[in-house]
């Protein structure tokens, strides 16, 4: 299915550090250029502590960006900005977090927690109204007006990832960071939260940045896929096409490590093990990232950093095995 490609963010060399000590930076986000389609999912996928949620959090102005840009429908997220500007973004920008027992306030009742972005945007005239949106909301969602005034304990973690998708669509967003919703779930239950997350991305042409740590994951719910290590991207493409045809070392040891169902198949798989550990981001390896564990490093890994290539239409890839095509 080919979607309209209007870009609804245009990320461009994105840094993120954090000053953790008098001599030392953690470049949490390291350089990160893409665009993100307007009614697609881009899933964004990496091992723990690679930058994900930092990336997620910058790219939505919760976090100030060290170096480069990112722009929203056409607007400077980071630039300074008017009270009016700023909350329009804080509205069409919303988040859903991976876990959904710390992201609710135990002490507000589902409605309260819900309408929360209501008041600070004074969506609605009266108390009616709010009730009224609330109880829309749940139903939206897959739950009822008798959820209403109960609080989060009362709940599932399933239930609860779905008053927490409600509180983001409350404000009407456009855009949705989604944070590893389902990581903290049941298997059982991750399914229902992914198509209840395709279905209003449907019927309300939402955009997801879909934040994942394994690439099984991300494939039934991405169009495309953002691969990163280390503060960095080392490739993109459709999601098809990352599955059929990975370029990049590291892609390639993720999906090896994804268990097939045809057990022909997954008996003789070849599995990619990776040697060592994530280097710190405190003190990253010269060159590509990635070359202290790749098994195809080559001299030139710890000299240059590859650049980020279109290798086929809509496939990029950092890596000096595509690098030189002159
Ligand atoms: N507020 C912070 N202060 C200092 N370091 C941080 C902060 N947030 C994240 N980091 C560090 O940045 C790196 C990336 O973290 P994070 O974005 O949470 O990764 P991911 O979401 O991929 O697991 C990690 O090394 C983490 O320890
Ligand atoms: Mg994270």
């Amino acid at each position: 299915m080919a979607k309209p490609r209007e870009k609804i963010l245009e990320i461009k060399e994105l840094k993120r550090h954090f000053k953790v000590d008098r001599k030392n930076v953690l470049k949490a986000v390291d350089g990160l250029t893409f665009d993100i389609y307007k009614g697609e999912t881009f899933g964004l996928v990496g091992e723990s502590g690679c930058g994900k949620s930092t990336a997620g959090r910058t790219i939505m102005g919760l976090y100030q960006a060290t170096d480069g840009e990112v722009s929203f429908k056409g607007a400077s997220v980071h630039a300074k900005k008017s009270k009016k500007q700023l909350k329009e973004i804080t509205r069409s920008m919303q988040m859903i977090f991976q876990d959904p027992y710390a992201s609710l306030n135990p002490r507000m009742t589902v409605k309260d927690i819900i309408a929360e972005g209501i008041d600070i945007h004074g969506l609605a005239k009266t108390k009616r109204e709010r009730d009224d949106r609330v109880i829309e909301l749940l139903e939206t969602v897959g739950l009822n007006a008798e959820h209403a005034n109960r609080y989060p304990h009362e709940f599932s973690g399933g239930q609860r990832q779905r008053i927490g998708i409600a509180r983001a669509l409350a404000v009407d967003p456009d855009f949705i960071v989604a944070d590893e919703p389902i990581s903290a779930l049941d298997v059982s239950i991750q399914a229902q939260v992914v198509n209840l997350l395709k279905k209003l991305q449907k019927e309300r042409g939402l955009t997801y940045l879909f934040i994942a740590h394994d690439l099984s994951m991300v494939k039934h719910i991405s169009d495309r896929v953002g691969v990163m290590y280390l503060g960095n991207m080392v490739e993109i493409s459709t999601s098809n096409d990352l599955y059929e045809e990975p370029l990049h070392p590291y892609t390639q040891a993720l999906l090896s490590a994804i268990p097939m169902a045809d057990p022909q198949v997954e008996r003789t798989r070849e599995r990619i093990i990776l040697e060592g550990d994530v280097p710190s981001p405190i003190n990253p390896p010269s060159g590509c990232p990635f070359r202290t564990r790749c098994p195809m490093a080559m001299e030139i890994c710890s000299k240059a950093e590859p650049q980020f290539i279109e290798h086929k239409k809509d496939h990029w890839v950092a890596c000096h095995l595509y690098g030189d095509k002159r």
